[in-house]
């Protein structure tokens, strides 16, 4: 489902952030993406949803060839990923449900649909009397909760979750870990990045450990 052959990432400061990354994802995988700040780890999940161009190398998403990928294949290929921004990137004149319903809509889904997706995942991160607030006038760690709340809301085939629960006490990750992997055992590739190693050991899941933009480990 996702192949990176021999992937480097060079920003134009010329800074290297990703060097020769060989790596294979398969359907249905749940895969934490390890390592400290700066190791590369939002770097790798952006390239994975053409955020960002690579500099070298071979890198497949589905049927996409991302190395000359054009705009409208782009377009498609985000249909089908969910993403949790480290930065959430909630639209703040929007509430709760407008900004599940804006994601819904950029992606055609019916409109008698909506408030029932909306509702469904709203309960799914014990948010829904949260709806009809503002992104500010949430905490930081029900922010996260309502990023990952919109990213699920599209049913996706990749869920790429970038430190998920940097924002939330240690209950609240459990939660989130919990959630991450009902949606992944219907289904749903899910990719996570997160700093917090302990986390990802507890998980036993895969985990592909990145170092100063290098692959250090793959496994368990
Ligand atoms: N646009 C950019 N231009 C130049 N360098 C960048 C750019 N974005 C990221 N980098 C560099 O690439 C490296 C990897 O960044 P990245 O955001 O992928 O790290 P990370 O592993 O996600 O870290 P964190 O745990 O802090 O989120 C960093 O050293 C950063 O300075
Ligand atoms: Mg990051």
């Amino acid at each position: 489902m996702i192949i990176f052959d021999n992937v480097t990432k060079v920003f134009e400061n010329k800074w290297t952030a990703l060097f020769n990354i060989n790596l294979k994802i398969s359907k249905g995988e749940f895969v934490f993406v390890v390592g400290p700040t700066g190791a590369g780890k939002s770097t790798l999940l952006r390239l994975i949803y053409g955020g960002d161009k690579i500099t070298s190398g071979r890198l497949q998403v589905f049927n996409y060839l991302l190395n000359n990928a054009s705009d409208k294949d782009i377009t498609n290929l985000r249909r089908k990923i969910g993403i949790i921004f480290q930065d959430f990137k909630l639209l703040m004149d929007r509430t709760v449900s407008e900004n599940i319903e804006f994601a819904l809509r950029v992606i055609g889904i019916k409109e008698n649909l909506i408030p029932h997706i909306i509702a469904d995942v709203l309960n799914k991160v014990g948010l829904y009397n949260r709806r009809d607030f503002y992104p500010y006038q949430l905490s930081g760690g029900e922010q996260q909760k309502i990023a990952i709340a919109r990213a699920i809301a599209k049913n996706p085939e990749i869920l790429l979750a970038d430190e998920p629960t940097a924002n939330i006490d240690y209950k609240g990750s459990d939660e989130i870990i919990g959630l991450l992997k009902e949606i992944n055992y219907s289904g749903t590739t899910v990719i996570m990045a997160t700093h917090d190693h302990i986390l990802a050991e507890t998980s036993k899941k895969r985990i592909i450990r990145l170092e100063n933009g290098k692959i250090r480990s793959d496994g368990n």
